[in-house]
């Protein structure tokens, strides 16, 4: 984000107490932030801005995974990964109760997904209308191949949600199967479709129906196709996203890269076709964001996808003692000293990106 959208923010905060904030090209809003909040808001600024190992407060933007493995097999997704299956299964709704309790004096912003399906966890309506409930503005994301449970679909709608990206890359069956693998290209367009009538019906402005392309090699020459796909559906939004040919931060995966350099989200060389590194990036993460995976684990960053550097576990420690505690601050003086010291961070999918957001442009439908 760039620094004259994060000092409207601050502004917005302190003068109208009102968090109001674009992320992904799509807008959140939340009035009558508690002042709580606004003060933990201004401490971790600092706190991030000079890079200070002790955390001053606690993480305004949170990472929840509802569900670690999937029904889908997209390449590079760690989700159903050997070495990430030792963690799969759903997160507890009474775990998610606690970790909001435990963040809810200074939480503006929930994202809620990491490396699976949410919406193979029954509970993630119950999860989002809790969220909700605290004042927290809420984005999940759904491969939309379980759209056609009316019921479920129904509880998502009413849960208060304000923004469901649903992943459609591509715009016929055929390109749609060659990232999305293990969707089904017809389910994904009925599902939608009674979604977005079930919306309709219920007269709700909220959430956002968000389509979702992310934009390859393979799908790059459909943009006008899924743009009268997302009119047909009747969404409420058509995003576009720049691809991460390394989502599981090891394998590069070149050939997914589109030819239109509009929706690179790297520079890469001519030669060998690798990324160029960047040298600007600050990451906020150790200060301002907070993951927690489906078994509780405190990780540093959903990059780091199966925990190498864990904080603690919110089944057996405080999420106080956890963020505050020895190993996070260990983490952050180690960050500060040397990013690379990480792996995952050496790796990270924001470091040498060019542009400012993954996602590249909001296609008017
Ligand atoms: C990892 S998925 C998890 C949530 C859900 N299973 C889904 O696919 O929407 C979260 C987001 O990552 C996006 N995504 C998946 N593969 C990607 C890639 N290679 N590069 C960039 N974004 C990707 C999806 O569009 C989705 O919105
Ligand atoms: S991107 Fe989403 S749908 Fe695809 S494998 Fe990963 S978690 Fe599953």
């Amino acid at each position: 984000m760039s620094l004259k959208k994060e000092i409207k923010i601050l502004l917005r905060l302190l003068f109208k107490r009102e968090y109001s904030a674009e992320i992904d090209l799509m807008e959140y809003r939340i009035p009558n932030v508690p002042v709580k909040k606004i003060i933990n808001y201004c401490l971790i600024q600092i706190n991030r801005f000079f890079e200070i190992p002790k955390v001053l407060g606690k993480p305004y933007k949170l990472q929840v995974e509802p569900m670690r493995g999937c029904n889908l097999k997209c390449p590079g997704c760690p989700a159903n990964k050997k070495n990430s299956r030792q963690r799969a299964g759903p997160l507890s709704l009474e775990l998610f109760k606690k970790f909001i309790d435990s963040t809810e004096d200074c939480a503006l912003f929930l994202t809620l997904w990491s490396w699976g399906e949410p919406f193979l966890n029954k509970n993630l309506p119950e999860m989002i209308r809790y969220a909700k409930s605290k004042n927290i503005a809420v984005v999940t994301s759904t491969n939309a191949n379980l759209l056609l449970n009316k019921e479920y679909n129904e509880r998502v709608l009413k849960s208060g949600l304000d923004n469901l990206i649903v992943a459609v890359d591509g715009a016929s069956p055929e390109t749609y199967g060659i990232y999305r693998k293990g969707g089904d290209f017809a389910r994904v367009v009925k599902g939608i479709r009674l979604l977005v009538s079930q919306k309709k019906k219920l007269g709700l402005e909220k959430p956002a129906i968000n389509l979702r392309m992310v934009v390859t090699s393979y799908n790059e020459h459909e943009i006008k196709e899924i743009r009268q796909l997302a009119g047909k559906l009747g969404v409420d939004a058509l995003t576009l996203k720049s691809v991460n040919p390394s989502l599981d931060s090891e394998t590069v995966n070149l050939s997914l890269i589109p030819k239109n350099k509009k929706y690179h989200r790297y520079e890469f060389s001519e030669e060998t076709g690798a990324i160029k590194k960047q040298e600007r990036f600050k990451c906020t993460f150790p200060w301002a964001q907070t993951t927690m995976f489906s078994d509780g684990t405190i990780a540093a960053c959903e990059a780091d996808v199966n925990a190498s550097v864990k904080f603690g576990n919110l089944l057996k420690e405080s999420f106080g003692s956890i963020w505050f505690g020895r190993k996070a601050e260990n983490f952050r003086k180690q960050f500060v000293k040397k990013k690379e010291a990480f792996r995952f961070c050496e790796k990270c999918s924001y470091r040498n990106m060019i542009i400012g957001s993954c996602t590249v442009e909001k296609v008017e439908i």
